[in-house]
């Protein structure tokens, strides 16, 4: 059975991915910085906690990059330290962990899975540090995918709008925001983290093997307008 490993499992899409990549018949690794059962830990933002984690693992076909940090505030309220602390979790950490599993992904023929958002491409007032860490995330999965379809290893992502999970339990238990936002999405519902993991999983099966350096996105139409 080949491994999947999954950052950011302890989060409601992480779990999600999770669940939908064992009911597809792959043995699936959990990794957080949150302590939960059943997670191993990791830190996206540590060298070596990346490659310890990746050498423990035989058989590494996928890696699913869903850890991630959002902080909301305008570019000037934005410290450096805070900008780059964000870039460090949800753009570097997916680097650093594509870098760590290359070898292994190389070997079996494996894929990446990143977890972009609509922030990468919908300028959105009020989460500057985390919006352009998306569209880092976005070209990330470009380039990789160009560079290391040699190696047989195809890189994609998905770009969800506001699904319901830790992150976004503030905004979602505000009435104005929730009314605009949904006025804003054509289909005119969040989106959920078992549509997040179906486009996940299907990115990550071998019906996806014509495809790399795709972003697909779950927005329910919002960017159509
Ligand atoms: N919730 C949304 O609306 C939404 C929309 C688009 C994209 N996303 C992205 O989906 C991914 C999962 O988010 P979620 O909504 O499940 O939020 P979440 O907060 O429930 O999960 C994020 C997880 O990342 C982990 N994490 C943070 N820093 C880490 C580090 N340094 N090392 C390892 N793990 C770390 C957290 O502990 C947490 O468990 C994130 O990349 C997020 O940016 C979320």
């Amino acid at each position: 059975m080949t491994t999947a490993l999954i950052t950011g499992a302890a989060g409601a899409i992480g779990q999600a991915i999770a669940a939908a990549l064992e009911a597809a018949g792959r043995h699936v690794i959990r990794a957080d910085s949150h302590e939960a059962p059943g997670v191993r830990h990791l830190d996206v933002t540590d060298d070596e906690s990346c490659a310890e984690l990746v050498a423990s693992i035989d058989d590494l076909s996928l890696l699913v990059n869903a850890a991630g940090v959002m902080v909301r505030r305008t570019a000037l309220d934005t410290d450096v330290a805070t900008f780059q602390r964000v870039l460090d979790v949800n753009l570097t950490g997916a680097f650093r962990m594509a870098r760590a599993a290359h070898p292994a992904l190389a070997k079996n023929g494996g894929s990446i899975v990143s977890i972009s958002s609509t922030h990468a491409f919908l300028a959105a007032k009020g989460s500057f540090a985390y919006g352009v860490s998306k569209a880092g995330v976005s070209h990330l999965t470009r380039l990789l995918a160009l560079e290391w379809a040699a190696d047989n290893i195809r890189v994609n992502a998905v770009a969800p709008t506001v699904v319901p999970s830790a992150m976004t339990a503030g905004v979602l238990a505000d009435p104005a925001y929730v009314s605009r936002k949904l006025a804003a999405i054509p289909l005119g519902a969040p989106i959920a983290p078992e549509h997040v993991a179906a486009a996940v999983a299907y990115l990550a099966s071998p019906a996806a093997a014509s495809t790399t350096g795709q972003i697909l996105v779950l927005d329910g139409g919002e960017s159509l307008a």
